[in-house]
């Protein structure tokens, strides 16, 4: 008999009742040590203080307001947004999939107003993950995402992950964007070379396609700077961010630069609950205590402790690991053994982490993790490589 719940996932046979900090606490009582923090979304860990402040007194104020109205929520954290990044505009969502959505219809939609219908072609790259909308799923093409949803939208181009030559020789007239991860979290924590970065940019710019970073997972300080492609000293046309910005509150958004957002009228979009008052609120009070020069100093010390930590540990266990990779606090372990199988030994040491693509076990752990969890989760990961 099918579960209540949809079996779309393969759940672990854990139910956490509460969060503390980088901890979760299950049902009967054991603290599991949280180096998945919702896949890259407890920014500042669980129940934060802070957070949940704000949270409280939004919700003791106004919950919904139509976007038929201004909400000074919305309002306030666009202009944090904007201030901070490359964009003029923003629009919100409640989730990365649905920033997809828009940031592919913006594309489109910024090419016919300019009189070029025919660029509506979105070139991506092979182990992307947009999300799980009919678009996301075409622009991702894997077949264990695809299998049985066609047919698939169309107008998509998929070229192998960081080959320039392959890029430059798919732009065609047809191009309306490239849309790519700087560091893929699915795909398994790969990123793309700071120089391909701007290879790409220059590449759009020469050839007059947009550029859309998808900073679902590698944005909002995960990386040791707000948004990833900072590092590269680049900037985007259009750019997708979600889970790290709400902290645990569904909330996504698309910045844009003006011209970039400028066929995005009045009518071509909306949402009921994007840019509602309890996610800006929550939103705002993220940002703002990330973008503190001392938190990001602080997460870029933390992630040099990681790493160290974790050269230890392959070199302990050659069989099991190979290479660390990844920027900040988005952490991949290279496995020499199925990834999953790390995930379940280290279960058995009250340790959560996610498995992705290529053989690489993820640690995404919140931003304000301490020292101290940081030695805790590497001596479990090392007791979990053991007990192979
Ligand atoms: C890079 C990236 N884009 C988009 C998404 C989709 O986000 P959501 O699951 O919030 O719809 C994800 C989710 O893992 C992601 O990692």
């Amino acid at each position: 008999m099918i579960s209540s719940v949809l079996p779309t996932y393969n759940r672990a046979p854990l139910s956490f009742v509460k969060g503390e900090g980088s901890w979760l606490i299950e049902a009967d009582g054991r603290r599991f040590l949280d180096m998945g923090a919702g896949i890259a979304v407890n920014t500042l860990g669980h129940a934060n203080p802070d957070l949940a402040q704000v949270l409280k007194d939004q919700a003791d104020t106004l919950w919904h307001v139509s976007n038929l109205y201004k909400i000074p929520a919305q309002q306030n954290l666009a202009d944090r947004l904007v201030d901070s990044t490359f964009a003029d505009t923003c629009f919100f969502t409640n989730s990365g999939t649905e920033t997809a959505e828009l940031a592919i219809k913006m594309a489109r939609k910024y090419w016919y107003d300019k009189g070029h219908p025919e660029k509506f072609e979105i070139v991506s790259f092979d182990g992307c993950f947009h999300g799980r909308s009919t678009a996301a799923i075409a622009a991702s093409e894997a077949d264990k995402m695809t299998k049985g949803f066609g047919p698939l939208m169309p107008g998509f181009v998929h070229l192998p992950f960081g080959d320039l030559d392959a890029l430059k020789a798919a732009i065609t007239p047809n191009t309306a964007a490239i849309l790519v991860e700087p560091i893929q979290g699915e795909g398994g924590i790969r990123a793309l070379p700071d120089n391909m970065l701007k290879d790409m940019r220059a590449l759009c710019d020469a050839q007059d396609v947009l550029l859309v970073l998808d900073e679902v997972q590698c944005g909002v300080a995960r990386t040791g700077k707000l948004f990833a492609h900072e590092w590269a000293g680049i900037t985007p046309d259009i750019m997708m961010i979600a889970k790290g910005i709400g902290g645990g509150f569904p909330l996504g958004a698309v910045l844009a630069t003006e011209d970039a957002a400028s066929g995005m009228v009045a009518g071509t979009h909306g949402s009921t609950y994007g840019g509602n008052p309890l996610g800006c609120a929550v939103g705002l009070k993220v940002m703002e205590i990330v973008s503190d020069p001392a938190f990001m100093a602080e997460v870029n010390r933390k992630a040099a402790l990681l790493n160290q930590k974790l050269e230890g540990l392959i070199a302990s266990h050659p069989d099991v690991f190979e290479a660390v990779r990844g920027q900040g606090l988005m952490v991949g372990l290279k496995c020499k053994i199925a990834p999953i199988d790390m995930v379940n030994a280290a279960y058995a040491q009250n340790l959560l982490t996610v498995p992705a693509a290529d053989n690489v076990l993820r640690l995404l752990p919140p931003l304000n993790i301490s020292d101290e969890d940081i030695a805790e989760a590497v001596k479990r990961l090392d007791a979990a490589a053991s007990s192979l």
